[in-house]
This record gives C-alpha cells, sequence and structure tokens, in this order.
C-alpha cells in the first residue's frame, strides 16, 4: 500500500511518516514538499528528512506558479480576510495541486497531510484532494494528537525535530505572508515577545526618516519597483525587505476560522501591505464609481472563497473574470512612503486616469459652475418631499 505525503519537514509531518507505517500499515511513503517562497532552508530541511525518512522524495518547485496563479490574482481582487492579506490560504490550493499530480504519476490513491482538526488547512487540502478523488489520511486529528504527544513520539522514532519544547510556534510561510501561531501566543493577552518576527523589524526600531517607494501596475500586476521593472518574485523579496526594514506590515489578531473557532493569529506581509494599499489606490484613480462600489463586494466575496480555498467554486471563476476585465485599465504607478511601521500613498498617476484635472480645479473655468444649480435643484427631491409631510 502506497500513501503520498504532503511533507513541509516541520514536526507533524515529520511524525506522520512512521505513524503511517507502524499504525495506518502503509509499506510505501512518498514524501511531497513543494516550494512556494519558504526560507531556502526549510526546503532544503524538508528535501533531506523526506530523503531520509521515506522511501522516495519530491521536491517541486511551484515559486513562479504561485507568483502568477496565486498572488497576483489576489493583488488585484485586493485579496484579504478580515482586514490581513491572506497567505496561507492562496498557497494550500496549488500545493495540493502539486501534490495530485504526483500521486497521479505515483499511481497512489490515498494522500496524506498533516493538518490538525481545527484549523483551515485541514479543509483547503481536503477540498482539492477529494475533488480529485483521493482517500485522504490525516493523522493529527484521526489520532488527536498533542504538540507534545508528538514530540516524544519523534525521539521515539529516530525522527529529527526542530521545534524546541519552549518555542512551539507553528510557522507557516511563503512569499506573501509568514505566519506565527500556537505556543503562549494563545493567550490573546499575552503580549508577543519581538522575536517571533522575522520579515520586520519593531516600528520603533525602524529608521527615522521616511523611505519612499513606487510600484508601476500593468493591468493589476505589480511589474517595476522604483523604476526597475522586475519579475514577480524578485520585485516582492526585494519589496519584503525594503518595507520590513521599515517595520510595515505585521498583525496581531483574533481570527474567525472557517470551523467558527476563533484564533490569535501574528502575521507579517510588508510586500503584501504595500502592493495592496497602491493597488486599491490605482484603482480609485482609474476605475468608476460605479466599478469600485460594485468591485468592493466582488473583492469581499473573492476573498471569503480564497480563505476556505474554494478555488474551483464556480463563483469563484466568474468573479475572477469581472476583476480580469475591470484591471484592464488598471495600470499606473502609485508613490509611497513608508515610515516606522506606517505608510501613506505620496501620489499616483496613470495614462488611464478618469481624472480631469482642468474639470475638477477650484482654479479653472471650463465648467460653467451655474450648470450645476439645475442638477442640485433635483438632488434629494424625495427625502425633501417627504420632509416637507412631516412639517405638515
Ligand atoms: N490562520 C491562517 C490561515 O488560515 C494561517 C494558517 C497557518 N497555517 C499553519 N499550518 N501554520 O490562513
Ligand atoms: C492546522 O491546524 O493544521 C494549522 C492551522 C490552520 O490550518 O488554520
Amino acid at each position: 500500500r502506497k500513501v503520498v505525503l504532503a511533507f513541509s519537514g516541520g514536526l507533524d509531518t515529520s511524525v506522520c511518516i512512521p505513524l503511517l507505517r507502524e499504525h495506518y500499515g502503509f509499506d510505501e511513503i512518498v514524501t511531497v514538499a513543494v516550494d512556494v517562497g519558504q526560507p531556502e532552508e526549510e526546503i532544503a530541511r524538508a528535501t533531506e528528512k523526506g530523503r531520509l525518512l521515506a522511501d522516495k522524495h519530491y521536491t517541486i518547485d511551484a515559486k513562479e506558479k504561485f507568483v502568477t496563479d496565486c498572488i497576483f490574482p489576489s493583488i488585484k481582487a485586493n485579496g484579504s480576510y478580515e482586514g490581513y492579506p491572506m497567505g496561507t490560504a492562496l498557497a494550500r490550493p496549488l500545493i495540493a495541486e502539486e501534490i495530485v499530480k504526483v500521486a497521479e504519476q505515483e499511481g497512489a490513491s490515498t494522500i496524506a497531510h498533516g493538518c490538525t482538526g481545527k484549523g483551515n488547512d485541514q479543509l483547503r487540502f481536503d477540498f482539492i484532494f477529494r475533488s480529485a478523488g483521493y482517500d485522504i489520511v490525516a493523522p493529527m486529528r484521526e489520532m488527536n494528537l498533542t504538540r507534545e504527544w508528538e514530540i516524544c513520539y519523534a525521539q521515539d522514532h529516530n525522527v529529527p525535530v526542530s521545534a524546541a519544547k519552549d518555542k512551539p510556534y507553528s510557522i507557516d510561510e511563503n512569499f506573501w505572508s509568514r505566519s506565527i501561531e500556537g505556543g503562549n501566543l494563545e493567550d490573546p493577552a499575552f503580549h508577543p515577545p519581538e522575536d517571533i518576527y522575522a520579515w520586520t523589524v519593531s516600528p520603533r526600531d525602524a529608521p527615522d526618516a521616511v523611505e519612499e517607494v513606487r510600484i508601476e501596475f500593468e493591468k493589476g500586476v505589480p511589474v517595476a519597483l522604483n523604476e526597475e521593472r522586475l519579475p514577480g518574485i524578485t520585485l516582492i523579496r526585494e519589496l519584503n525587505r525594503i518595507a520590513g526594514r521599515n517595520g510595515v506590515g505585521r498583525n496581531d489578531m483574533i481570527e474567525d476560522r472557517i470551523l467558527g473557532l476563533k484564533a490569535r493569529e501574528n502575521y507579517e506581509h510588508p510586500a503584501a501591505t504595500v502592493l495592496l494599499a497602491a493597488h486599491r489606490d490605482l484603482e480609485h484613480l482609474v476605475l468608476t464609481r460605479s466599478e469600485l462600489a460594485f468591485k468592493r463586494i466582488v473583492d469581499d466575496k473573492w476573498s471569503e472563497l480564497a480563505y476556505m480555498g474554494l478555488v474551483h467554486e464556480p463563483l469563484f471563476y466568474a468573479l475572477n473574470a469581472f476583476i480580469d476585465r475591470t484591471q484592464e485599465r488598471a495600470s499606473g504607478g502609485v508613490d509611497l512612503g513608508l515610515y516606522k511601521g506606517g505608510l501613506s500613498v505620496l501620489g499616483r498617476s496613470s495614462d488611464l486616469a478618469i481624472y480631469s484635472d482642468d474639470l475638477v480645479s477650484f482654479d479653472s473655468t471650463t465648467i460653467d459652475q451655474n450648470h450645476a444649480v439645475g442638477f442640485s435643484n433635483y438632488f434629494g427631491l424625495q427625502a425633501r418631499l417627504c420632509q416637507n409631510l412631516k412639517k405638515r
């Protein structure tokens, strides 16, 4: 019996390997690590551990795909959930699709993952694996395991573990965002220590001067940083460094998971914060009032489906079609200032702006202001009639 395991090299998925043998009776275990921009050491560790512990290991480079197929659409959709830019949610479906490809190639009929039964990731993974017709094994949730038990079990089975007992954070990282949860962070009142963050400095320690950045978009996609055209991956990495050193892009929040559980979540996502702010601002220059108002609803719905990982929901395709149509005009540049954890838009420009300084300027006479009187006569007419009724 063969099983393909979604593998990160972390505690949960490492413990899965002996469990799948001993407890589930699989005799061939294939591990798959999918690279969506985790730190290089993490991918290297997964590769090394997979080769050591499993019968066969694959490391798949999905970085390019993650940027083009997941991050770019999420920028166009201003993708955010309860106020933070989604990251894990965007990567899960892609990781799952890559694992399905390996399972097909390996002729396995079961896919295993190390998600708990308390989170969102199980649902995002299961959706893709079930759609593709696979049986699912999830030892953490089926055996109700705790991290403490896992650490002991790992030690008994010669599985190298890096999660120390005193710092048991669950960290999920890709190009777009880094999330930190678990351990003492589970007390919502607990003030997190500075060292949970790796991409951002504390705003307190950020430089005392405003750092300016310029982002250029073409059809809703960022193509240049500070006048330099860059491939998506490079642009995001570079912007993570720039915004991170200015303390921009942290969240500490209580999040509503799909299951209904509330969870304390800490995030850092410097580039995402800057790019989403810049993109939203640009949209206000190039889209009509009607488009903007409707797109807010579409973006919200898009984000809700993306959060749940329901990327094959027909509505998701339909929303993407609407969004892509609006983004045909979302080209232009935005200047931003980064300062001690804060961000402000300094200016924006576009050849496709629906903006006429000639019309709006207080100093121009192109518009005869008297024409507004006619408009004003009818403005709020029904409300005024109602007010009159009340007076009678
Ligand atoms: N709460 C976030 C989400 O649902 C982050 C999940 C992080 N996942 C993890 N395995 N640590 O998208
Ligand atoms: C997990 O429970 O496996 C991680 C957290 C999440 O999925 O939200």
